[in-house]
């Protein structure tokens, strides 16, 4: 990326203007990124511009095959797939052995067997992807009409962010043709809408339910700042996975409630448009950091809702992503810093614990690259 390339898109007011230049410094950065990471499952880049190498059944391991696989869906350049074909045999090699799989096989069978399916036909992708769909399927609590979320000792517990992994049972349904997928995907994104959002718009990130009565228990705090707070990530996680719901379904009420928490989502921006990590952080967000991932989460989001929505409504979530992109573009990339192995930099992962504050993270550089091709016309989805 030239010095004069960036200066041409700093002065750039709409997204649109630069978008085809954007979309060419893409393939050049994941180019480079495909000979950076090589084998590793990355996550998090931190100061040194280099991304860990996470295990592979950590929530994240398929965003970069998410990556590679949208590149090779939109240029049909071989390489691309070359570079996806195999994660989803890792993750299946990774599900026969100890392993910490969870809710969020959603986050990693989408991206890499289930598209890898949609794209090639191939059968180990179908099979892959619906055996995570009967293992997400499995974790349903009939009593509490909730998805199990994460092992261990937190039965009751389920969080917004598997409003994102529902697209898998609502596939599972289509392939196989048998309704139950459908109806836990419905019921769980019933409770998204009944118990985790709130009057406002705003989201809770764990609710806690007694797992035998299915009783809710209380709102917990998790990764925003507090138990009543807006943590932004997982507004987007709402925001996106219900639109999602409702491309599956045709149920209004699932549209209606994505635009409610879009609504809010917009309200709380600074005046660049990339989201501050909780919206409810403090008095003031001046000094509070900001999550690049829950912008590119949201903008995706918010272009699919402007799709369902006639254009009158719709051009006002499209134009508010554009915004979005742009500014990320202008003020978060790292095009001036080749050696650089992410795409955006001022991801926050878990600011409570300290942990991945002020960091790149693989999951915003996804969305970002998912924004974009939808932008483009993109048709196919992963999510
Ligand atoms: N728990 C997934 C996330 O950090 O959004």
């Amino acid at each position: 990326m030239s010095v004069n390339q960036m200066a041409t898109w700093s002065g750039a007011q709409k997204f649109d203007e630069i978008m085809p230049q954007v979309w060419e410094a893409l393939q050049v950065k994941v180019d480079r990124m495909i000979a950076q990471l090589g084998d590793k499952s990355p996550h998090v880049a931190k100061e040194d511009g280099v991304y860990d190498d996470m295990r592979i059944d950590w929530w994240t391991s398929g965003f970069w095959p998410g990556i590679l696989w949208i590149l090779y869906d939109m240029t049909g350049k071989e390489h691309y797939k070359e570079a996806a074909w195999r994660w989803d045999e890792k993750l299946e090699q990774a599900s026969v052995r100890n392993n910490n799989f969870h809710h969020d096989v959603g986050f990693q069978y989408l991206p890499t067997a289930v598209i890898k399916h949609k794209l090639t036909g191939d059968s180990d992708g179908l099979r892959r992807g619906l055996q995570a769909a009967n293992f997400l399927a499995g974790r349903f609590n009939l009593a509490g009409s909730f998805l199990r979320a994460w092992n261990q000792d937190k039965i009751g517990w389920s969080i917004v962010d598997s409003t994102m992994n529902l697209s898998i049972l609502f596939w599972a349904a289509e392939m196989t043709g048998d309704p139950r997928f459908e109806q836990i995907g419905r019921a769980h994104a019933d409770t998204v809408v009944d118990k985790f959002i709130r009057e406002d718009g705003s989201v809770n990130h764990i609710l806690s339910f007694d797992p035998k009565s299915g009783e809710l228990i209380e709102s917990l705090g998790g990764q925003g700042a507090g138990p009543l707070s807006a943590w932004s990530r997982g507004a987007s996680w709402a925001l996106h996975g219900l639109a999602n719901v409702y491309r599956y379904t045709g149920e209004v009420r699932y549209l209606r409630a994505a635009q409610r928490v879009a609504n809010y989502f917009l309200a709380c921006l600074p005046e660049d448009h990339v989201a501050h990590w909780d919206f409810r952080a403090a008095e003031s967000l001046d000094d509070e950091p900001r999550d690049t991932s829950a912008a590119t989460c949201a903008a995706s989001g918010l272009i699919e809702l402007a799709e369902f929505l006639p254009a009158v409504e719709g051009n006002v979530y499209r134009r508010a992503a554009e915004r979005m992109l742009l500014s990320l573009t202008q003020k978060y990339g790292t095009w001036d810093q080749p050696e650089h192995q992410a795409i955006l930099l001022e991801g926050t992962g878990n600011k409570p614990a300290g942990q991945n504050v002020n960091v790149s993270l693989i999951y915003g550089d996804y969305y970002y690259v998912e924004s974009i091709a939808k932008l483009l016309g993109w048709k196919q989805r992963i999510f």
